[in-house]
């Protein structure tokens, strides 16, 4: 065991691997799944240059606030908020918000594992692609479009099929989080994120040499103010919160692994910077690839999974680039659900006084439970609407209420919590020994989490419950 601070506390081994450890829980479906269907749906430059800006404004400074948290407390998000507010001299019922920030991370687990799921499905198809066909070709050889596109719902409608992925991917990032922050989650990040950067750089000059990139650079970063709505503005904050893994606990909960001799500041800034870089460069790897095949970008969630593909097909050695690009999104998704399943088994643990081993145990199986839920919403369980009374979740299936209740609910206001808790809450003499920060910038950070975080979140959160506001 590596301690963090001196003690025998399990903690990252050194800065570097906090970073990638942060880095790799960033990086993750997010930037490669969501990020480009969204820039895709809601008309390209107007959503990214609008999501640069909350990133460096709400984004980042919410990011540096949870770290602080974390690494004061030294503890699960909840503790750490407590002791804080004990120290501060205030009511310990902040803690209660950091516990849905617990709950949140559980909540996307479970449907993240899903996904997780689909990728490793695609790794299957592209393996046996490259067996069927070699590697000389495009992927799927001689296959009509429409037959590449029905993957995706030929996997939808097979629930046991889905459930059965699930459970293998769940199991392997149980396997990662039950050994240990330094043994486990630190070596998962460690490999494979460098893996990840050297596979997914390759793609990308792959795509720029033989893809339509200028076409790509020119959708992605020209801006039409005009494209730019209430809700272009909504999908990008939401996107932004989601890519940096802010308001489900889980920066609290990395961040109490980190040694003191860290600045917290430069650090966020790094962290917050390589997501950002990679959600562009996920933009200048995919959509080179679906111009180039003369196919639409507005593919929204299927972008990734059925237009992608497609692309491959008329690629140089597209079957073996498709099966190195689901392996490197895969590598991305597993350092990111490590991550989920950290911030409730570190909870379980302290709260339970049980060891990490049992306490990943507890949090996988309810995981899975749930995520089984979620992967049998798209087929034998497609009529279980739970909350359908409910206008925000009405007409949707567990895997679409488990999505909305964490992005549009529990995720703001974690991040509500989190910013007026280090704004207004917590003791200044302890937030200005944490934060790494002085002068100017440490007046800029304060302002931005007393007002404009909150005021821009809040504003967030109830139209985002809300809709018909706009
Ligand atoms: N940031 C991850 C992604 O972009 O895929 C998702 C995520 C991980 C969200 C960890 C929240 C979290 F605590």
């Amino acid at each position: 065991m590596v301690a963090a601070t001196g003690s025998s506390r399990d903690g990252w081994s050194s800065r570097s691997a906090f970073i990638l450890a942060a880095v790799g829980s960033a990086v993750g479906l997010g930037n490669m799944w969501r990020f480009p269907a969204e820039a895709g749906a809601n008309g390209g430059g107007a959503f990214v240059l609008f999501y640069i800006f909350c990133v460096v404004l709400i984004g980042l400074p919410v990011l540096l606030s949870e770290t602080l948290i974390g690494r004061h407390g030294q503890a699960s998000a909840p503790e750490s908020v407590r002791k804080i507010a004990a120290e501060s001299g205030r009511s310990s019922h902040w803690d209660t918000l950091a516990s849905f920030g617990v709950l949140g991370a559980f909540l996307v687990l479970s449907f993240y594992c899903v996904v997780g799921g689909w990728v490793l499905y695609y790794i299957g198809v592209f393996v046996q692609d490259v067996f069927a066909t070699g590697i000389a070709g495009g992927a799927f050889e001689g296959r009509p479009p429409e037959d590449i596109e029905s993957l995706l719902p030929g996997l939808f409608s097979d629930g046991m099929l889905m459930v059965g992925l699930h459970a293998v991917f769940i199991t392997i990032t149980f396997y990662f989080v039950s050994r240990g922050v330094s043994s486990g989650i630190e070596w998962v990040a460690t490999w494979l994120m460098p893996a990840f950067f050297v596979l997914f750089l390759a793609i990308t000059v792959y795509g720029a040499f033989t893809g339509a990139f200028s076409e790509a650079l020119t959708y992605l970063f020209t801006f039409d103010a005009s494209k730019l709505t209430g809700e272009v503005m909504l999908a990008a904050v939401g996107q932004a919160f989601f890519s940096l893994s802010l308001g489900v606990a889980g920066m609290m909960t990395y961040g109490a692994y980190v040694g003191r001799e860290v600045n917290l500041a430069g650090t966020s800034g790094i962290i917050a910077g390589a997501d950002t870089a990679v959600a562009l460069l996920a933009g200048l790897c995919i959509f080179p690839i679906v111009f180039a095949a003369g196919l639409e970008p507005n593919g929204g969630p299927g972008l990734m999974f059925q237009t992608l593909p497609i692309g491959f097909q008329s690629m140089p050695v597209g079957s073996l680039v498709g099966l190195l690009f689901f392996i490197m999104v895969f590598f991305a998704a597993l350092t990111s659900s490590v991550s989920l399943m950290e911030a409730p088994t570190a909870w379980l643990k302290e709260k339970a006084n049980i060891g990490r081993p049992l306490a990943t145990l507890v949090v996988t199986i309810g995981a899975l439970l749930l995520g089984i839920l979620a992967a049998l919403s798209f087929n034998s369980m497609a009529d279980f609407q739970p909350l359908g009374f409910i206008p925000l979740f009405e007409g949707q299936g567990m895997f679409d209420v488990l999505d909305t209740v964490t992005s549009k609910v529990l995720m703001p206001v974690g991040a509500i919590m989190t910013a007026l808790f280090v704004g207004w809450v917590a003791e200044r003499r302890l937030i200005d020994s944490e934060n790494g920060l002085t002068g100017g910038l440490e007046k800029f950070w304060l302002f931005l989490v007393r007002w404009l975080c909150p005021f821009a979140l809040i504003i967030i959160l109830v139209v985002g419950i809300f809709p018909s506001i706009l």
